[in-house]
């Protein structure tokens, strides 16, 4: 028999904490859409696959899916939700925004964190460098181009 009990866990999510009990396999991105009620983090295959789940954890984009809610106690994570400050929009929402870098919107919060996260690593030099990183974030409307051009014009200091 597995171990069905709750667990303690505090998630520190986009800066406010939050005490839960939870079953051990219960994924990050379950708690955090089901329990915590933050519904930007989109579920598409919830098996590691599509990039809709992508969080920031301590700056690093990681798939909620894959996580395990029970592993990530007191770790800083970040959702979209918590990437505009004091309601002004983060550099790459802007150029999001500005490039046409979606369509019905579905891909575009992991997208947006993913390209967070893809800053803070200071890869990706030329636009084939960054379509690659990128690729783990699948677009199914095809905004892929737009989304390319939005991460390339915040390397380039576009967007403040
Ligand atoms: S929902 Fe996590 S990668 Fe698809
Ligand atoms: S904007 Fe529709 S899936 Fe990307």
């Amino acid at each position: 028999m597995g171990n069905t009990e709750k667990q303690s866990v505090t998630l520190k999510v986009n800066g406010q904490e939050h005490h839960l009990e939870v079953l051990p396999w219960v994924s990050l991105l379950d708690a955090l859409r089901e329990t915590l009620h933050l519904t930007g983090t989109k579920k598409g295959c919830d098996h590691g696959q599509c990039g809709a789940c992508t969080v920031l954890i301590d700056g690093k984009r990681v798939l909620s899916c894959l996580s395990l809610c029970v592993m990530k106690s007191g770790r800083n994570i970040t959702t979209i939700e918590g990437i505009a400050k004091d309601n002004v929009l983060h550099p790459v929402q802007k150029a999001f925004i500005d490039h046409d870098a979606f369509q019905c919107g579905y891909c575009t919060p992991g997208q947006i964190c993913s390209a967070i996260g893809l800053l803070n690593e200071r890869k990706g030099e030329t636009r084939e460098e960054i379509q690659d990183l990128m690729s783990g974030n699948l677009c199914r409307c095809g905004a892929n181009r737009g989304i390319i051009n939005a991460v390339m014009a915040v390397k380039q200091g576009v967007y403040e």
